[in-house]
């Protein structure tokens, strides 16, 4: 009776089988950012700690990774932690404000900034160990782990905080090529080196989050960004996604190196497959749509399912994280609706 809903369905491994471009008996579903703020359950157990702390204690870190599974019923269980979680273990002075995002005690960014930084290493880490392998032996779907691509991160260090444009970030790679090298490089090895733990832990799926890719060209994507989330993807020896958003300008580049592309909410699924033939698609849930009646939400669900058969194969998620106001109940409906309807 204890036993996850997958696994009474015998769906353990639609999600690994999806990342492999194994079409299921029906389409996996899971949600980035379904740990954390639209739960009730998790802010009352994120009461009296830091988001930092919270991700660094294992009982804790593990008991909000799981909570969206038991509720929801979901097919992949995206561990709790965040992008900078590996800067901080590594030692660098930084913190995650409320309302606001990641900031650094100073932003990285004359050539001594980031030889200053990049004598930090991350050797290992037992919290994420631990917290991975309660996961692992709780759960009956599997754990996915993430890191933040180089660019995402670099574009927080150079400011120090979060920013619109990226425009210190963007302008570093032209003024000081060698120093973007240096910072990238230093980037793309700490996130790996996440990554390798995560599944040396037991994660069994990787999905590299580039979310401000979409501020770049396509000639510095490819030249000053694209290299590096290689190498940072390249670590890993589970199937991995790579995720941006606002990217539509170079989805076949970002596919180019991940098992699987992430999809954001701006393009529709079967226009994505066109474009990269064979590639297996995860996505794109409008999360606006996250809070229209149910009938227009179910509408662009089917919507979406349907694109997605032109993949070969398809995990269905949002095109971007929840929204903090999310109606938990809503995320529960959608992944009940697609484990009846399929
Ligand atoms: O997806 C999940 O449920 C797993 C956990 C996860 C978090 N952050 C937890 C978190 C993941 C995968 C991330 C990745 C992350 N972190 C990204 C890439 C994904 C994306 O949304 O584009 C980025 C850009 C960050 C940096 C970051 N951390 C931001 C912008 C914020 C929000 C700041 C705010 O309060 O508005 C965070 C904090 C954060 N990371 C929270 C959670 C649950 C909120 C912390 C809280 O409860 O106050």
């Amino acid at each position: 009776a204890s036993r996850s809903t997958s696994s009474e369905n015998g769906h353990v491994h639609l999600l690994n089988d999806a990342a492999r471009g194994i079409r299921g008996e029906r389409v996996p579903v899971w949600f980035m950012r379904q740990a954390g703020r639209s739960l009730p359950e998790y802010r009352k157990l994120r009461e009296n700690t830091n988001m930092l702390d919270a991700c660094l204690t294992p009982e804790l870190a593990a008991e909000i990774t799981m909570q969206p599974v038991r509720r929801h019923g979901v097919d992949g269980a995206v561990f709790f932690s965040d992008i900078v979680i590996p800067l901080k273990i590594a030692g660098i002075d930084v913190d995650i404000k409320p309302g606001v995002g990641p900031v650094f005690g100073r932003p990285v960014q004359s050539a001594a900034d980031i030889t200053e930084l990049t004598s930090h290493t991350l050797e290992d880490s037992p919290e994420i160990r631990e917290a991975i392998g309660i996961c692992v032996q709780e759960l009956d779907v599997p754990v996915l782990g993430f890191g933040g691509a180089p660019f995402t991160l670099a574009a927080y260090m150079v400011e120090g905080r979060p920013s619109r444009d990226h425009l210190g970030a963007r302008a570093l790679m032209h003024a000081d090529p060698a120093s973007w090298d240096r910072l990238m490089t230093w980037a793309a090895d700490i996130t790996g080196r996440f990554l390798e733990i995560q599944i040396e832990a037991g994660a069994s799926v990787v999905q590299l989050f580039d979310s401000w890719a979409g501020s770049l060209s396509v000639a510095d994507y490819e030249s000053k960004v694209l290299p590096y989330s290689k190498l940072a993807l390249e670590r890993a020896t589970v199937p991995t996604i790579h995720f941006g958003t606002g990217t539509s300008l170079f989805l076949e580049q970002m596919a180019s190196c991940a098992d699987v592309l992430g999809v954001d909410y701006r393009m529709p699924l079967d226009e994505v497959a066109r474009r990269v033939p064979g590639k297996p698609l995860q996505g794109n849930i409008d999360p606006a749509l996250l809070a229209a009646p149910w009938s227009v939400l179910e509408e662009h669900i089917d919507a979406v399912l349907a694109a997605g058969r032109a993949a070969p194969s398809h995990i269905l998620n949002l095109g971007h994280g929840v929204p903090p106001t999310t109606d938990p109940d809503v995320l529960t409906r959608i992944v009940s609706y697609v484990k009846q309807t399929l």
